[in-house]
């Protein structure tokens, strides 16, 4: 077996501890910190495994000695020398190998290098820009390797867990056709059918969905998905899914395997899922969170209090009701005494995100009533809305009054940057289910429908004579895997009836001819036997990046890309050689 050794070291840095004192050793690695001690050196050397301690003394090798004094921060070192305990005021417990050194005998140069742009230690507050620039460095940084580390554990963790299970691993194209999941396409030039393009996958989904339809019922990838769309924290252009199909399965037989693997994949972070999950419905989630993935770890729910102020002369209140919507609270206690520009930034951020305003009413510590509306609250409103939320002194409650999905989206965004706020505490991992989602959504600007997941989600059975009539209301087998407020994953049942998808792609306004045009190799597929099946996609990124409890999962891949789609290293994109858009037959503008 490889163990971490080849024929030029005989133990990496972490595995030099007390047990080896008085051993010879041969490491290999970098130069971390070099300390001068008037005729002493002390070098913390550093490879993969961490940091181990060199003392460098001319008594011991005069050779050793003179090279010694001229090593720097990142050159590459071999030596070779005796473990010895160190003195005990020389101890550091902080590290593993903190109460050990290594007496160099010799050392060899490997390599020199220039100085780094910033320290390769952990905790720096360098610019994310200065260590895009140079990211081979910042993973050299310790707290960046050990990030890469537990990511590969979570890879792992999931191909046994899978594999274990009678799945196989499967590579599907990356130069294919326009797979809709709601982004944009990253589109590839034909070099040998001029004016025309490949797409790169937004997801593997109708090539997974033919590995069931060959037969191959138990499918995964640890796949690579591009999607041109406005970056986040938690957003890449390319990002990698846990990507799982099954054939002749229900909807809980899916949702019971990605139970059980994600028991196996958190174990890598010594933390035991209790399983079952809880689950909410989409209407619920929506309706007492505000968001379709809700961050359960602290409560700020919002609460219908339309029946109150039915016929409240507040106007913007009755009228709200009067036109079909409806008025919902939050209530953020401990927040009834902050200064009222406080309130009006959060009105704003309300505003922002489509509300008409944000009413509300500061109830301080000392029982004054603070707001520019309760002059127009009866007593009857007030008493009915302080038993409704339970108001206490330095209670805060601020309302959304507007069409329900309008008024949960905004309060939604309000939660939570109260929750930020009020740094109510966040800890641990809350993950739940939210299923029972629409199978379609109206396009706010276009009016039309789309799909919520992809068109190839299964409508309920029992929904399927609402579909011409009535699609807003149709449901579909689909979950969504929510952890701290992030959808780490996502899935549904598909259609395997080439009948049922032709309408469904009808009511997204493909006629059949479109539909063919565009799936016609998945409607074809669907018509040769195909078995009911279904799956779940999770991404492997937000987990990790959850699970290394960071909050940008930039941190957790190798060599991300910037907000704004670049590679700083490689300088991607990048211009290519007029020859080259010759060969493509592309003129740039
Ligand atoms: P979906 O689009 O929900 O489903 O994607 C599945 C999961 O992938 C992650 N994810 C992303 N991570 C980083 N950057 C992105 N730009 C990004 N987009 C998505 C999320 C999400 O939950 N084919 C379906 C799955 C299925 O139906 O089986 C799909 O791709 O964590
Ligand atoms: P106005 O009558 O427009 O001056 O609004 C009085 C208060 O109600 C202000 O604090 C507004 O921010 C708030 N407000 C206005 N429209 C809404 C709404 N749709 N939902 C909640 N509050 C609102």
């Amino acid at each position: 077996m490889f163990d971490g050794t080849y024929s030029i070291r005989t133990h990496t840095a972490a595995e030099v501890t007390a047990a080896c004192i008085d051993q010879q050793v041969t490491l290999a690695g970098w130069v971390g910190k070099r300390r001068d001690h008037g005729g002493l050196i002390f070098v913390d050397l550093r490879d993969r495994s961490g940091i181990i301690q060199l003392r460098i003394d001319p008594e011991q090798s005069g050779e050793a000695f003179a090279l010694g004094e001229q090593i720097r921060p990142e050159w590459v070192l071999a030596v070779t020398g005796v473990v010895k305990a160190r003195p005990a005021d020389a101890v550091n417990p902080n590290i593993p190998t903190g109460d050990v050194e290594v007496i160099v005998d010799t050392l060899t140069v490997l390599n020199r290098a220039k100085t780094p742009p910033f320290e390769i230690e952990d905790g720096i507050e360098t610019d994310e820009a200065v260590r895009l620039r140079w990211r081979y460095l910042d993973i050299r940084r310790p707290e960046v390797t050990r990030i890469l580390e537990l990511r590969s554990r979570v890879t792992a963790a999931f191909r046994n867990a899978l594999g274990e299970r009678g799945f196989l691993e499967i590579e599907t194209p990356i130069l294919t056709k326009a797979t809709p999941e709601g982004a944009r396409d990253f589109i590839v030039p034909a070099r040998l059918a001029p004016g025309k393009f490949y797409a790169l996958p937004q997801s593997p989904q109708l090539f997974k969905q033919l590995t069931m339809i060959a037969g191959l019922e138990r499918y995964y990838q640890i796949a690579r998905c591009f999607r041109d769309e406005d970056l986040r924290a938690d957003r890449q252009p390319e990002f990698t899914q846990v990507d799982v199909e099954m054939s002749f399965v229900t909807q809980e037989d899916v949702m019971q395997l990605a139970e059980d693997v994600m028991v196996e994949v958190m174990r890598t972070v010594d933390y035991e899922l209790p399983t079952p999950l809880r689950r909410i419905s989409y209407a619920d989630a929506l309706d007492t969170y505000g968001s379709d993935r809700p961050d359960t770890r602290f409560d700020l729910k919002l609460v219908d209090c339309s029946d109150i102020f039915g016929a409240s002369a507040f106007k913007v209140f009755a009228s709200a009701i009067a036109s079909g919507g409806v008025v919902k609270a939050i209530k953020a206690p401990g927040a009834g005494d902050w200064a009222r520009s406080r309130y009006d930034a959060l009105g704003k951020l309300a505003v922002d995100a489509g509300a008409k305003g944000m009413a509300w009413i500061a109830f301080t510590a000392a029982g004054e009533v603070k707001s520019p509306i309760v002059k127009f609250f009866s007593d009857e409103e007030m008493a009915q809305l302080r038993e409704r939320l339970d108001i206490h002194e330095g209670d805060l409650v601020v309302f959304g009054a507007d069409q329900r999905d309008v008024a949960n989206e905004v309060l939604g965004v309000v939660r939570l940057a109260l929750a930020d706020q009020l740094e109510l505490p966040r800890e641990g991992f809350d993950p739940l289910w939210v299923v029972d989602f629409p199978l379609f959504l109206k396009d706010k600007e276009t009016g039309r429908w789309t799909a919520n997941h992809h068109p190839f989600t299964r409508p309920f059975d029992e929904d399927l004579d609402k579909l011409t009539d009535d699609p807003g209301s149709v449901l579909s087998y689909s979950y969504d895997l929510v952890l701290n407020g992030y959808e780490v994953g996502g899935g549904t049942l598909r259609i395997h009836d080439e009948d049922l998808q032709l309408r469904v792609l009808a009511e997204l306004g493909h006629d059949e001819a479109a539909a063919r045009g565009q799936f016609g190799f998945l409607l074809d597929a669907l018509s040769y036997g195909a078995p009911p099946h279904g799956g779940i996609a999770l991404g492997l990124d937000r987990l990790v990046m959850i699970l290394a409890g960071l909050d940008s999962i930039r941190d957790v891949i190798a060599f991300p890309k910037t907000s704004s789609g670049s590679d700083l290293m490689t300088a991607a994109p990048a211009p290519v050689t007029d020859r080259a858009l010759r060969d493509l037959h592309i003129r740039v503008d």
